[in-house]
Order: structure tokens, then C-alpha cells, then sequence
């Protein structure tokens, strides 16, 4: 079985189950200034899972594109991978663990034919937040589980979520496939990482919501979130030891083979090379690729592609790649993924233009670095100095993208060298100044629910509306991102507004607001949303049903909420800021006085 055939297995096992088959989201979050990318099937779900009415029931099954970058230095070993696809089925407070259960190990033994004794099972311990989950463990064994297969393990390994800092979370039940290697020892089980136990599937009951200050309260209904990763399960289901060993990755491994003239598992060194660039570039066509695709910068998910892109780099070089070669990998994932994902072969161009100009860019910033980096080595022959000082060598690290090894080798080749011990210094405040900053975007929780946003959030149908009056139907919709104090909203138009346009378009909205005009609800078909004339990015391929939020006559626009009631209470509409957010795209910024 492949991964095209999986994805279609599960969802119609839970289609016959009564879930609703609902698109994957964009890999980008809309709204939520707490993540730089959608990490599981549940994170677009999350105003659901704390109450909002979905408009398409209480059942739902897709597969999700996904992202986690976590430590990117890390990636390379034969079962992390940065980009992966999640199959999730979920309840919002109706089905709870009994039916979860029945149904996870109904289809991984008479769908996926895994012998109960292949499985493994684990389930929370219970601490002080929440009881020891013998129900769970009870269920799995009625089914047919012998009791050494159900394990119970702490927090640290049973328990999902939240996303980001606050948010619903709750105890789950992991599921493993012994994969018959011999065990590293006595107490090797499920949650070792030696590579017997092989996780491919988690149910999450998500019961409470994390609070700021650290406390789990109880959510007002029991949902269910689950997540199976398709790349480890059809890895499992193929007898493969690792990912990588399965497609698309056998394709995209054959084309890395003939461009770097190597073969993949005859040299450790040259296996994680090889893994690392098939990874890479496939994470960056889809990033790039994406419904709300973003490019290189020097700042949040930008900066994270454009790591990818320069680590591809310099693995490329040591394998002796010539620049640029993403493209040609990225043809591979184009094709073999563009039937699932239709936007990657719409971008197609784009994303091989980005990915070369990119290449290309970090090649010379390579150059630079190396001419200062022989200008410093002559300096310090001078002085007669052979030693280069860790915050040079972390320099070069930062700015011109130089990793340890390559510098220490440069240098020890002049015959220089490194304060290793300064250089982990500057490296160790780096990270924990990259982590307080991460730390500070998460504040506020996830999908930060509070009254502030909410207005926001209304105030942002106002300006949508009213940027399309003022300029144009050419306007849409590129990106959308609230904090508790202001909005910012990205579109499409070419040129620069000029101030008096600025205070036509603030104008328009604030006589709305004046006006007290009402917010309603209405759930409707995709195509009666369309038909009557809702604003909305009609991407989504199959029959679905949407909420549409209408403001009085003003705006009707396709939105999963929440909003005001009545937008009389939003205040005074402001925009601080206008300004180019990319080639083609506005930035505006406004707040609620
Ligand atoms: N959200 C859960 C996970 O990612 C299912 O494992």
C-alpha cells in the first residue's frame, strides 16, 4: 500500500463512521500569531475544539499538510522529517475514548492487517492534572491487547498539546508497531527512541485548555484529535525500516544519486547528505508551493525556509553538487505530489524560480564570507595569532551561513585554530535569545480567543470589504494576522495607496461602524456562498459546507469565526500603517480605538 491509496483507505473507513471529509489547510496559520507553521491536523481545528460550532458537524476526517522545523540542526537521522502529512479524525464533543479506540484498532488490524501482536500501546499515568487513564487501557484490552502491550507512561510522553503555549491539550493513547529488531535492552518499550517501537498513530482526548499561568482547566466539551503520520505508517506497512525508504523519497533519492554521482546506504556520512537534501527541498516546495506560499527572508517562516535552503546548500556541496539543483528535486515532488496538493503544480514555476534565485544568492553570500574570512586568517598571520576567536567563528555562522565544521576545516587548513569553547558561547546566547523571542510570539495562546481579537477579527471583515470597494475587485485576501492590539491584513493590488485613499478606505469602515450594523451566521454550501457573492478563496476541491458571516449589508464573506454581535462596540477604526509586503501584495496595519 502507498501513500496515495492510505489516505484514501482512512478516509472512507471514517466516512463510513459518519465523519465529514474536510480539505487540508494552508501550511501557513491564518489568524494566529502564535506559530510560524501548521504543526497537526488539529491546529486549524482549534477555535472547534474550544466551542465554535464547525460548520460541517461534529465528525471530521482529513489529512493535513504539516511542518516541524523544532531544532533544525537535528534533522537528518532515517525518521524525523520536517514536512510531513498527518490522517486525523476528530470529534468536537461527541464521541469520546470507547469509540475512538474501537475504531483506531478496528482499522489498524482490519485495514492495515497489523497482527495485534505487532502492536504496542501506551496511555497517560496520571499526575496531579489528570487521572490514570485505566479506561483507555481497559478498552485496548477487551479488544484483544494482552496487557505487556499496554504500557502507561508520564506526561512527558502521554500527553498532546497545546500547540503552542496555551490551548487544548489533553492525555492520549499512542499506538506502535514493533518493528522485530532486537531490543537495545531489559527495558527497551514503547517511548525508547533505539528504533523497535515505531509510533505511527495517536489518539488525543482533549478535555482541557492550558491557561496562561500554566493551570488545566476543563473544556467545556470532550473532543477527540487524531493524528496518523502516513509517511511512518506506509514505511510500516512496506516492511521499510525508515521513511526514506519509501515514495516519494525512493524517487527523489534516485535523482539526488545521479546529480551528486553517489549511492544512498553505503556511507553513514553520505546517507544523512542525502536524507537531509531529499527533506529540505521537498519541506521547501511545499512551503513555498503553499495556497499562502511565502519566499526567503530574514524573519519568521521565511527565515525558516531560507535555513532549509542554505543547509540543502552546503549538504549539496558536500556531496560535490552543482548549484542550483533544488529545482530539478523539486520537479520530483511536484509531480508525484501535485495530485494531492493541485497548488503545487499551480506554483510550479514560482516555486522552481525561488528556490534557484535563492541557491544562487547564498552561493555568493558564501563568496563573502570567505573573503573576509581570509582577510581575518592574514590579519592574524600578522600579528602572528593562530588562533580565530569563537565570536568570529560564530560571525560567519550568523551572517554568511557558515557552520562550525566548515570554518574549523578552512582554518585548519591555513593552519589556524578556533576558540570552540567561545564559539559555543555565542552560540548558547543565540539560541536562548531565538528561544525567549519564540517564547514572546506565543504569548497570548493559541488562537487567542479574547474580546480584543474578536473585534479585531470583525474589524478585518470591514476592511476587507472596504478595500475592495474603494480599490477594487482585484483585491483579495493574502494573509491575516491579529494580535490582542492591532490587525494586519495582507492583499492584493500593485502600487502604493496614497493617504487620502487610506482615509477614504478608514472612512468607509468606521460609517459602518457607525451605522450599528448587525453580525449573522448562516451555514451554507460552498456553492451557494459563492453564488451569493461571499468573499472567500474558493481552493477547496470538494463539496463542503462553510459558515458564511454576514455584516448587515456591508459584507457576507466565508470565515470560521468568532465575531462581535453587533459592530457598533468596535470604536474608532485606525490605520496606522500601509506599506509593500510583497511583489504585488499590501500590508496593511489598524487598530480599534
Ligand atoms: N495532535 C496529535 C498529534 O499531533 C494527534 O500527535
Amino acid at each position: 500500500m502507498d501513500f496515495k491509496e492510505l489516505r484514501y483507505l482512512y478516509i472512507d473507513f471514517f466516512k463510513k463512521k459518519g465523519h465529514q471529509h474536510i480539505p487540508s489547510a494552508s501550511l501557513i496559520p491564518e489568524n494566529d500569531p502564535t506559530v510560524l507553521f501548521t504543526t497537526a491536523g488539529m491546529h486549524p481545528l482549534v477555535p472547534y475544539l474550544l466551542g465554535e460550532v464547525h460548520p460541517e458537524g461534529k465528525r471530521l476526517v482529513n489529512w493535513q499538510k504539516c511542518i516541524r522545523t523544532g531544532d533544525i540542526d537535528e534533522v537528518g537521522d532515517a525518521t524525523h522529517l520536517t514536512f510531513f502529512e498527518m490522517l486525523g479524525n476528530w470529534s468536537l464533543g461527541d464521541y469520546f475514548k470507547k469509540d475512538a479506540i474501537i475504531w483506531s484498532y478496528e482499522f489498524l488490524t482490519e485495514y492495515l492487517k497489523f497482527t495485534p501482536d505487532q502492536l504496542h500501546i501506551t496511555v497517560f499515568e496520571g499526575d496531579d492534572d489528570a487521572p490514570r487513564d485505566t479506561e483507555s487501557a481497559g478498552y485496548w484490552e477487551e479488544l484483544g491487547i494482552s496487557k505487556d502491550h499496554i504500557h502507561y507512561l508520564p506526561k512527558k510522553d502521554n500527553w498532546w498539546g497545546p500547540a503552542g503555549l496555551t490551548g487544548p491539550c489533553g492525555p492520549d493513547s499512542e499506538m506502535f508497531v514493533d518493528t522485530g529488531i532486537e531490543a537495545c535492552s531489559a527495558e527497551c518499550a514503547p517511548g525508547c527512541n533505539c528504533g523497535k517501537y515505531f509510533e505511527i498513530w495517536n489518539d488525543v482526548f482533549m478535555q482541557y485548555n492550558k491557561e496562561e499561568s500554566g493551570k488545566y482547566t476543563p473544556l467545556k466539551v470532550a473532543n477527540v484529535d487524531t493524528g496518523m503520520g502516513i509517511e511512518r505508517t506506509v514505511a510500516m506497512m512496506q516492511g521499510k525500516k525508515s521513511v526514506y525508504e519509501t515514495e516519494p523519497f525512493v524517487q527523489i533519492i534516485d535523482v539526488i544519486e545521479d546529480l551528486a554521482n553517489v549511492k544512498y546506504s553505503e556511507d553513514e556520512k553520505t546517507d544523512i547528505a542525502i536524507r537531509i537534501i531529499a527533506d529540505h527541498v521537498r519541506t521547501a516546495t511545499f512551503i513555498i508551493g503553499d495556497e499562502r506560499g511565502i519566499v526567503p527572508s530574514n524573519l519568521g517562516a521565511g527565515y525558516v525556509l531560507r535555513r532549509l535552503i542554505r543547509r540543502c546548500v552546503r549538504y549539496g556541496k558536500q556531496l560535490n553538487m552543482k548549484t542550483p539543483f533544488m529545482s530539478t528535486i523539486a520537479r520530483i515532488v511536484v509531480d508525484m505530489m501535485g495530485e494531492i496538493y493541485p497548488e503545487l503544480v499551480q506554483n510550479a514555476q514560482h516555486i522552481y524560480q525561488e528556490l534557484e534565485n535563492e541557491e544562487l544568492k547564498f552561493e555568493s553570500t558564501l563568496q563573502h564570507g570567505m573573503t573576509e574570512l581570509e582577510k581575518i586568517m592574514t590579519k592574524l598571520s600578522e600579528n602572528n595569532q593562530t588562533i580565530l576567536s569563537g565570536r568570529v567563528a560564530f560571525k560567519l555562522y550568523d551572517t554568511y551561513g557558515f557552520p562550525f565544521e566548515f570554518t574549523k576545516e578552512i582554518a585548519g587548513e591555513k593552519g589556524f585554530n578556533i576558540d570552540e569553547e567561545g564559539f559555543n558561547k555565542a552560540f548558547d546566547k543565540h539560541k536562548e535569545l531565538s528561544k525567549q523571542a519564540q517564547k514572546e510570539s506565543f504569548k497570548g495562546g493559541l488562537a487567542d480567543h479574547s474580546e480584543k481579537t474578536t473585534r479585531l477579527h470583525t474589524a478585518t471583515h470591514l476592511l476587507h470589504q472596504a478595500l475592495r470597494t474603494v480599490l477594487g475587485d482585484h483585491v483579495e485576501q493574502k494573509g491575516s494576522n491579529i494580535t490582542p492590539e492591532r490587525l494586519r491584513f495582507d492583499f492584493t493590488h500593485p502600487d502604493k495607496i496614497d493617504s487620502g485613499t487610506l482615509k477614504k478606505i478608514e472612512d468607509l469602515v468606521n460609517e459602518q461602524i457607525q451605522r450599528k450594523l448587525n453580525v449573522s451566521m448562516e451555514v451554507m454550501s460552498i456553492e451557494e456562498a459563492k453564488n451569493k457573492g461571499s468573499i472567500a478563496l474558493f481552493t477547496s476541491k470538494y463539496e463542503q459546507q462553510v459558515k458564511v458571516y454576514s455584516i448587515g449589508d456591508f459584507s457576507r464573506e466565508v470565515c470560521g469565526g468568532p465575531h462581535v454581535e453587533n459592530i457598533g462596540e468596535l470604536g474608532y477604526f485606525k490605520i496606522t500603517k500601509e506599506q509593500s509586503s510583497s511583489a504585488g501584495v499590501r500590508r496593511i496595519r489598524a487598530v480599534l480605538e
